[in-house]
């Protein structure tokens, strides 16, 4: 039924939406939009903050109602289900946002759900269609008047409440020839095409991603699934707890520095970082593996040595991994790291998450105000404190996955899937 509502509604022009596991045939037709299975809690959020005008942080696509001017409509299966894999997300406020567009934007919805209160969103639903049954309790149980109650069985066989009389009626089968022919609707997107919001990738392979000289592509996410890059700035903070994939974000960054000729110093216990620089830039980089006070001093001293001779304005780089450490281990050697981060260096550092987000001084705080940087499994407490950015709607939830999370750039958020370093 809700395909052919679906189906209906396409061939009048309007763009579609769909949420849900069997609906994916509709994208074949160039008028459907975002294709959203519900277990992708957060891609089906972002596309209903999108149609409601809510603002979280990141780009607004187009290809949303407000610019195409089409009349728009989003189909939902298993209303109930969804909105169940809605609250997981935006600190309990996911189950809110299927009611709040419903009632605040300007796009119909058709909802299939399997109980009387549609998920609780009856108040907000205006015709229904019950699907009948030989059971005449079930249909008063589901709204159907008792003189018409216990008359469904077949398949499509339904009770229809709207504003007028109900009316028993068969549901018609919905065109399944989309009446395009399925090359032309792949190739030839409009251009007041409906938004396609596309799934963030489960991994990203290093040598997948185009790196050009500027920004340094970390990996595949946002809007698009396209390359998401970070302009090197002042200096980089990668944050996440234990395990979720800074050393391997750090070692992307780090070569890229290194590629760049912008890399003076590396401090990290994990061997891959300095090998992988190691690969790229020779013996040319200094590369530490322990935290004691006097190896990070020399390496400090050598950097600062060769700071007037930075070329071209841009700012030599030294990477630090497991900067929380290092800064408790070797307190005054990490305020000097803090003193050049400020004028000197770009420092390219990664900490856990509530290190960062509780650090108010020191080189973690001058990375922090410069909110640049990456957050990994951004569901882990303080997340949000490291930058100041709400991530809520940008959290899959469920178990985190190494490199998945979220690029921070001043005020813009996107979030992704980090790619494996080479
Ligand atoms: N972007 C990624 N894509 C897929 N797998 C990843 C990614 N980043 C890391 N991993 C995997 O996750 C594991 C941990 O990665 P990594 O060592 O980079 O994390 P970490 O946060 O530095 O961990 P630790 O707490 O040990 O320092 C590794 O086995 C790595 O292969
Ligand atoms: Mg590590």
């Amino acid at each position: 039924m809700l395909r052919a509502v679906a189906r209906a509604a396409l061939e009048r022009g309007w763009h579609v939406h769909a949420i849900g596991a069997g609906l994916a045939d509709l994208a074949d037709h160039p008028g459907t939009g975002t294709v959203v299975d519900r277990t992708d809690a957060r891609r089906t959020a972002r596309l209903l903050r999108l149609l409601a005008g809510h603002d979280d942080g990141q780009a607004r696509p187009g290809g949303l109602p407000a610019a195409t001017g089409r009349r728009t409509l989003v189909v939902v299966d298993d209303v109930e289900a969804v909105r169940a894999a809605l609250s997981a997300l935006g600190n309990g406020a996911g189950g809110d946002v299927l009611a709040d567009t419903l009632a605040d934007s300007p796009v119909a919805f058709a909802l299939a759900g399997s109980g009387p209160t549609v998920a609780g969103l009856a108040a907000h639903v205006g015709v229904r269609a019950v699907l009948a049954s030989r059971d005449r309790h079930d249909d008063v149980s589901l709204g159907v008047p008792t003189g018409l109650a216990g008359q469904g069985g077949p398949p499509g066989r339904a009770v229809w409440l709207g504003p007028g009389e109900p009316v028993l009626c068969q549901v018609v089968l919905p065109d399944d020839d989309p009446g395009v022919p399925a090359d032309a609707a792949a190739a030839e997107q409009p251009a007041d095409a409906p938004v396609r919001l596309a799934a963030v990738p489960e991994r990203v392979a290093g040598e997948a991603l185009p790196q050009g000289a500027g920004a340094v592509v970390v990996g595949a996410g946002g809007d698009d699934a396209g390359p998401v890059a970070l302009a090197p700035g002042g200096g980089v903070l990668v944050v996440g707890p234990p395990g979720s994939g800074r050393s391997t974000t750090l070692r992307l960054l780090a070569r890229h520095a290194a590629a760049a000729g912008a890399l003076r110093g590396v401090i990290a216990r994990d061997g891959s970082v300095g090998d992988a620089v190691r690969a790229v830039a020779g013996a040319r980089v200094t590369v530490v593996r322990r935290f004691t006070p006097a190896d990070v001093t020399a390496l400090l001293d050598e950097v600062a040595g060769t700071v007037p001779a930075a070329a071209g304005g841009e700012r030599p780089v030294v990477v630090v991994d497991d900067l929380d450490q290092l800064a408790q281990l070797c307190v005054l050697e990490a305020e000097r790291l803090a003193a050049l981060c400020r004028d000197d260096v770009a420092l390219v550092a990664s900490s856990t998450t509530a290190s960062a987000a509780m650090a108010l001084r020191g080189p973690l705080a001058e990375l922090r105000a410069l909110r640049r940087g990456v957050v990994l499994a951004p569901a882990e407490r303080g997340s949000a404190d490291v930058f100041g950015h709400e991530l809520a709607w940008l959290t899959d939830p469920g178990r985190p996955r190494a490199g998945r999370g979220v690029v921070v750039e001043g005020a813009r958020l996107v979030p992704v899937q980090v790619a494996r370093a080479p």
